[in-house]
């Protein structure tokens, strides 16, 4: 289909628009919270601090690429509950990190192993949440995003509960997941740009099975899914009954095992081959029916706000100054675990 020159002037007012608030909006991350640039050098806190994180991850990387999507949803999971707090790394029976929405949460080792490094060149000073938010834009740097800012200075959070987290469901509709990210002060561009995350991930058949045989109680596939694309997801997704297998299926069929970002999430979604609903649901509102155009065409505006709404994301509710504690392990607090 080619281009109108009308739609080629709203592309170009949407570039301007994601551009100038790239800009406004960086600097103004860059003030807020009480996060620091270089937090834990210019504050002689921990010279080399950002390069130890760095090197354990790319160690980590070479024997195993599936960290920057382990990494990606860990983040997430801690920063939107309750905020970038650390909190979801604390072990327990009752912890965050045994709510059913985190099932499947991986990436652990490596911040323990990356605190447990830090603990012997600058022990007490570097908090488990900086780590998390370092760790996990190393690891999306070496899959294919910009190595983006990260603020540093954040504080280790309390003890939250399982039934706390609130976490939605990925089969979720679009309009419950963008209010979901509004009732976290983020916005349709984040939600859109974050999206393209999955063009890492991977997802259990169960969350996809009802759009493949039985959508929304119809009995019927859901009426929006390419017909090839449906196809090939219902042989890797076959009908099951409980007790049966639940396979794992790739979030970007083009991906595949690369574990890449990659472009081809947001051509994909053009041709309705988003994985879940709410991937499919990018290309039926007109202004995120823009973005995705944008991303697909363009992969550097995607890089450009996937680093925006990254730090964005990573500034939310987290504590600074006196606030919270430095753990020692960041699977217990100081109180737990006294030296
Ligand atoms: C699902 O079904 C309900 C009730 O029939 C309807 O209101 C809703 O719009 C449907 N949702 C979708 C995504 O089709
Ligand atoms: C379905 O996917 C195929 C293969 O990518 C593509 O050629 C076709 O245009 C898609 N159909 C629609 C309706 O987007
Ligand atoms: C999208 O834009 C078209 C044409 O401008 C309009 O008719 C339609 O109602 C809009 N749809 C939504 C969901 O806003």
């Amino acid at each position: 289909m080619r281009k109108s020159p009308g739609g080629c002037i709203i592309m170009w007012a949407l570039l301007l628009l994601l551009l100038s608030l790239t800009e406004i909006e960086a600097a103004d991350t860059l003030q807020s919270k009480n996060l620091q640039w270089h937090y834990y050098r210019y504050q002689n806190k921990c010279r080399d601090a950002e390069v130890y994180v760095k090197y354990q991850v790319e160690q980590h990387w070479k024997e195993d690429t599936t960290i920057t999507r382990k990494l990606l949803r860990l983040l997430y999971s801690d920063c939107m509950v309750n905020g970038c707090d650390g909190s979801v790394l604390l072990e327990g029976p009752e912890s965050e990190r045994m709510a059913p929405q985190n099932s499947g949460l991986g990436g652990f080792a490596l911040i323990e192993k990356i605190k447990a490094v830090l603990e012997q060149r600058c022990p007490g000073v570097v908090s488990c949440s900086d780590i998390l938010n370092l760790a996990t834009r190393d690891a999306a740097h070496l899959a294919g995003s910009p190595s983006y800012p990260v603020l540093t200075g954040r504080r280790d959070g309390p003890r939250t509960t399982a039934a706390s987290v609130d976490l939605p469901s990925p089969s979720i509709s679009w309009e419950q997941a963008l209010a979901y990210f509004q009732s976290k002060g983020l916005d349709v561009l984040d939600l859109a740009t974050l999206l393209g995350a999955h063009s890492t991930g991977m997802t259990h058949c169960r969350y996809i099975t009802d759009r493949l045989y039985n959508f929304n109680g119809t009995g019927k596939p859901d009426p929006d899914m390419n017909s090839s694309f449906r196809s090939k997801m219902s042989k890797l997704c076959p009908p099951r009954s409980k007790g049966q297998p639940d396979p794992l299926v790739n979030l970007n069929q083009k991906t595949g095992s690369n574990y890449r970002f990659l472009s081809s999430y947001y051509s994909e979604i053009l041709s309705h081959r988003g994985v879940f609903h709410l991937d499919n649901d990018l290309f039926k509102g007109n202004d995120t029916l823009q973005i995705v155009q944008e991303f697909a065409a363009g992969f550097e505006d995607f890089r450009r706000s996937f680093a925006l709404s990254m730090s964005r994301m990573g500034n939310i509710g987290v504590l600074t100054g006196k606030q919270g504690e430095i753990r020692r392990d960041c699977r217990f607090t100081n109180a737990e675990k006294p030296n």
